[in-house]
């Protein structure tokens, strides 16, 4: 970022098998912190993000769900904007992949690579991750059978395949990791460039054991293959600005990007591939690639199956989105794996924000009103607390190098120590005995110098938590601005006099934890079991908080083909609207008498597939002579209220 006039920064495309979680969300919100922050420096700013909708993972989720794949790719892209633009992420384009111009980009795109001799046909034999969506050699995996990566059985294939010319840019490649460093953080391009001087294998590209993807170029007459995933979906961040449309102009003006930001599972991805087959198109190539670590929860891997996975809206609705914005820019250093624990946010939100932040500036506002009519007059400011203004120039100075790094945990730490100076400055030359004393001018320039903290902290945090700062800088009668950025952080300006406005405070404390809490460990609870309850079918209160018990409203039912029992419902539980459920109950429900009735479900059964179908959870049912009974609520409930 560091003295370039343009930025093009990107996230990952999310694949569209899932709705989002925190993971999706930490690495949206950086992008969007880091655009955020060009913008405001006045740079030509190019946000991208989006979704990706094509491969096997995506076609399997599909049909289990009885969909086809555009229908059911449509409904969770649409997914992934909505809460985007719930978030307020200001991104500048959401591509997807079923795009007709990003297809139309990569069949330009493949031609290019075919006919400069990069891409020959051949035939691939080897062992496939469906979930990962990668090719893995014997060696790699482990147990002669499982993804090295994700851990999940592999699929064996003997395929006509097209491949791409990997290995011819191996040295080309190792050249570009020492030359330019183009890997962030450092430990991560070790690791990249181990993996590459290990040797590289020439990467299939193509597949035909299924159609979910982008047809080859028309030219190469070979209808049954489709693009590898991964090449279809790197390719985004050049379809992305017109390449391979009527306008390529965007191309001109922002490419080479200047960061991808990713997750560490995607690096090799894009750090060996993606430049790889920049090269041989023959564009240049990413200037950085930064590469975050993964959230667990309570030290836990999260999975739907354990009920563990962190919804981000739910986090947002009840702590606001900025807290949560700055929490997890500021828990974990960038790269470094972190965990989410509400405790964690509470004290971050209470001592960080609420007392070094939100307090300073009730005490300014309550000081001002008491002794100076709300006036904040900064004229003597440097007479009397230069030192102090010294000290924080300094600090506001260091900070940029940080964000070119990626260490936005590091910024925020560094920051802090601004408001450290400032309340120290308070507890030390105490305004009040200042007024006692009749030093009138000395305590206007120690409130001038706290208002000034504050308004070159609001430019500085800006990118982090957009609206709380606009509120902050209202407050000092200023606004967030580039011109103003320019005046106050370049220029080292100070206010003019000015009358400060009373707001709300800015960050209410949290008295008690807000979230529902993550399931109890099964482990736990069965040693708990075994110690208290010698009563065989007796379960503790714990074992029966495992199970999670909602209130959902059936949206979709239909009949399951071939079969007498199963009726496939899709209901909503709150927060996620489509949860399909396979339930047994064709012999006493038709599907119109429960489209829009309430029912009761195990929302966090293991999924089972019934039918070749995904079912994800259980109704509960009674059933005797009379026949069966759903179990529903006396009065209509929220869709997702749980049962206890
Ligand atoms: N579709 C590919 C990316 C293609 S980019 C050309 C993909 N999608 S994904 O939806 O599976 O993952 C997207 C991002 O989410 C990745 O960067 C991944 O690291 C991140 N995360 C997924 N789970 C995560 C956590 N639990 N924690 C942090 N980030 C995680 O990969």
């Amino acid at each position: 970022m560091a003295d370039c006039k343009k930025f093009y920064l990107t996230t990952p495309i999310y694949y569209v098998n899932d709705v989002a979680h925190i993971g999706h969300a930490y690495t949206t919100i950086i992008a969007d912190t880091i655009a955020r922050y060009a913008r405001l420096k006045g740079m030509d700013t190019f946000f991208l993000t989006g979704t990706d909708e094509h491969g096997q993972k995506i076609e399997e989720a599909a049909k289990l769900r009885n969909k086809n794949p555009q229908e059911y790719a449509d409904e969770i892209s649409n997914s992934f904007r909505k809460l985007w633009d719930e978030f307020e992420i200001s991104y500048d384009k959401f591509i997807r992949t079923t795009d007709e111009n990003h297809k139309k980009g990569v069949q330009k795109a493949f031609k290019i690579m075919f006919e400069k001799g990069d891409i020959y046909k051949g035939e691939y034999e080897g062992n496939y991750c469906v979930s990962c969506e990668t090719f893995f050699t014997q060696t790699q995996l482990i147990d002669k059978e499982f993804c090295p990566d994700c851990g999940k059985p592999t699929r064996k294939l003997k395929e006509e395949s097209y491949f791409f010319k990997l290995s011819k840019y191996e040295k080309q490649l190792l050249d570009w990791y020492k030359e330019k460093t183009p890997i962030l953080p450092k430990a991560k391009a070790n690791e990249v460039i181990r993996f590459v001087e290990d040797g590289l294998k020439d990467l299939s590209i193509t597949r035909t054991s299924f159609e979910w993807g982008v047809k080859l170029p028309k030219e190469l007459n070979d209808e049954k293959h489709v693009v590898y995933v991964w090449l279809d979906a790197l390719l985004n961040y050049l379809t992305a600005l017109g390449y391979g449309s009527d306008d390529e102009s965007l191309v001109d003006r922002y490419w080479p990007a200047d960061l991808h930001i990713v997750g560490k599972d995607i690096l090799k991805f894009h750090a060996i591939y993606w430049p790889a087959f920049l090269m041989s198109l023959g564009f240049e190539l990413p200037k950085n690639i930064a590469a975050h670590g993964w959230w667990t929860r309570d030290g836990e891997k999260m999975s739907k199956s354990k009920g563990n996975v962190i919804n981000p809206k739910e986090v947002a609705d009840a702590y606001g989105l900025e807290n949560f914005r700055y929490f997890m820019m500021r828990e974990v250093p960038f790269g470094a794996d972190g965990d989410f624990s509400e405790k964690a946010l509470i004290d971050r939100i209470n001592n960080d924000l609420a007392n070094d932040l939100g307090n300073l500036l009730n005490r300014i506002i309550g000081m001002s009103f008491k002794y100076f009519d709300g006036e904040i007059d900064s004229s003597k400011v440097k007479e009397f607390y230069s030192k102090e203004l010294n000290e924080v120039e300094e600090i506001i100075d260091s900070l940029e190098p940080y964000l070119y790094d990626m260490q936005l945990h590091k910024y925020l730490e560094e920051l802090w120590k601004v408001f450290s100076i400032a309340n120290k400055s308070i507890e030390i030359y105490k305004p009040w005995e200042l007024m006692k004393e009749n030093k009138r001018d000395e305590a206007m320039a120690l409130l001038g110098l706290i208002a000034n903290i504050l308004n070159k902290a609001s430019f500085k945090l800006y990118a982090f938590m957009p609206k709380t700062m606009e509120k902050l800088s209202f407050a000092l009668n200023s606004s967030i601005e580039t011109d103003k950025y320019t005046y106050y952080i370049d220029e080292k300006n100070l206010l003019p006099t000015f009358k400060l406005n009373k707001i709300d405070p800015l960050f209410p404390k949290i008295e008690k934890p807000l979230l529902k809490p993550a399931p109890v460990k099964v482990e736990v609870a069965k040693e708990k079991s075994k110690e208290t309850n010698k009563d065989e079918g007796i379960i503790t209160i714990d074992e029966f908080f495992n199970v999670s018990l909602k209130i959902g409203t059936i949206k979709v039912a239909e009949e399951v083909k071939k079969s007498k029992k199963l009726l496939r419902l899709e209901i909503n539980l709150g927060e996620e609207k489509n949860r399909q459920i396979v339930a047994g109950i064709k012999e006493f429900y038709s599907p119109e008498d429960l489209v829009g009735t309430q029912v009761a479900v195990v929302a966090n059964l293991k999924p089972a597939k019934l039918m070749g179908m995904l079912s994800e959870g259980m109704l509960l049912a009674a059933k005797d002579e009379n026949g069966l009974h759903l179990m529903r609520p006396e009065a209509p409930k929220k869709e997702g209220t749980p049962i206890k």
